[in-house]
């Protein structure tokens, strides 16, 4: 953040010496003066290329950067997400409200899993990336969430990991976990073990048979749809997050996308936080940082870092 703070400041000194210099100087001599320092502020102010991101942040492992209003930008329609957001179900009905609205009012769970798939799903298969991380400790330490929403499930591992968190603290918390449940193209190239019928990878049910089998069938629900809808969908509902993760599409436009969606569904009252993964890690240049840093600045606020996530605090 700190290049992209220095270049308005740059632009407004170039301006200030190109002024100062066309006043006192008449000669040659300044013209080459004017060059130089054109060329000096030029280089200084420049975009440089992704190379600040290439290496891992040093000094204190949490970071804070303040990035200020950039109220021309707001005018821009990419910068609008207007869904109103219905009144707040209070936390102790949101699983219900799930459960009526997505399940037919019966838990999903019941029954699980059918008899096709029984011998298709491992007894248990988790795999995450960075989902045991201290930063998901210090969260849920601080918020004591009563609703969780979390954007990227895939087997659940990061929700599981807070599911015992949650329960380790005492917390009786609702985790809801979107995700369309299909990975992303080539997926099974680097997750092995998991079967495809007909073309269907499987992985709504190995994350299902992950959740029970870690006794998590309480805490833990999900929103089996695309994260656009989603977080519109619960958004016009009325369920709000106090700590909400993303951890979904790392490109640019669909980190972009889900972050705004779901800041808006942090409790109204203030005082949510919301976080994601893959700000320091080898896939933050597809986007994710960038995202991050762009939502800051048009909302005034602060990112900070917590090892490989980052953390946005409402006001
Ligand atoms: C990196 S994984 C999530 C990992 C998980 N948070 C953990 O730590 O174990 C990303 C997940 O986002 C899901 N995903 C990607 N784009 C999505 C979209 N547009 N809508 C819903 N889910 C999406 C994928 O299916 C995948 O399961
Ligand atoms: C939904 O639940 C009701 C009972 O509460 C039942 O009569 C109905 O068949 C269920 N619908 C589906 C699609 O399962
Ligand atoms: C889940 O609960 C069962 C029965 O209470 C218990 O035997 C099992 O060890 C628990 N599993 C985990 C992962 O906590």
């Amino acid at each position: 953040m700190k290049e992209e703070q220095k270049q308005p400041l740059f632009q407004h000194h170039r301006r200030r010496v190109a002024a100062f210099t066309r006043k006192k100087f008449t000669k040659p001599a300044a013209y080459v003066i004017l060059l130089l320092l054109s060329y000096f502020f030029g280089y200084l102010s420049a975009p440089s290329s992704n190379s600040q991101y290439d290496s891992p942040p040093v000094g204190p492992r949490i970071a804070q950067n303040r990035v200020t209003q950039d109220t021309a930008a707001a005018d821009n329609d990419h910068y609008r997400f207007t869904t109103q957001c219905g009144a707040p179900v209070p936390s102790k009905l949101v699983r219900q409200t799930i459960l009526d609205r997505l399940f037919n009012g019966t838990s999903p769970y019941d029954n699980f899993p059918p008899a096709h798939a029984t011998t298709l799903l491992r007894k248990k298969k988790i795999k995450g990336w960075g989902s045991n991380g201290a930063v998901f400790e210090n969260l849920i330490r601080k918020v004591q969430p009563k609703t969780i929403i979390e954007v990227g499930t895939f087997l659940g591992a990061s929700a599981i990991h807070m599911a015992q968190l949650a329960s380790g603290l005492g917390l009786k918390t609702q985790i809801l976990c979107i995700d369309d449940f299909r990975g992303w193209p080539g997926f099974r190239d680097r997750v092995r073990d998991i079967n495809m019928v007909n073309g269907d990878v499987l992985l709504l049910y190995q994350f299902m048979q992950n959740v029970v089998h870690e006794n998590a069938t309480e805490s833990v629900l999900f929103v089996p749809f695309s994260s656009g809808s989603a977080l519109q969908q619960l958004c016009e509902w009325g369920v709000f997050g106090d700590l909400i993760e993303v951890d979904a599409g790392h490109d640019f436009h669909s980190a972009w996308s889900d972050i705004n969606r779901a800041y808006k569904l942090l409790r109204p009252d203030g005082g949510g936080v919301i976080f994601g993964h893959d700000y320091f890690t080898s896939a933050d240049n597809k986007g994710v940082r960038r995202a991050v840093h762009l939502f800051a600045r048009v909302h005034g606020l602060r990112v900070q870092i917590d090892g490989q996530h980052w953390v946005i605090h409402s006001p």
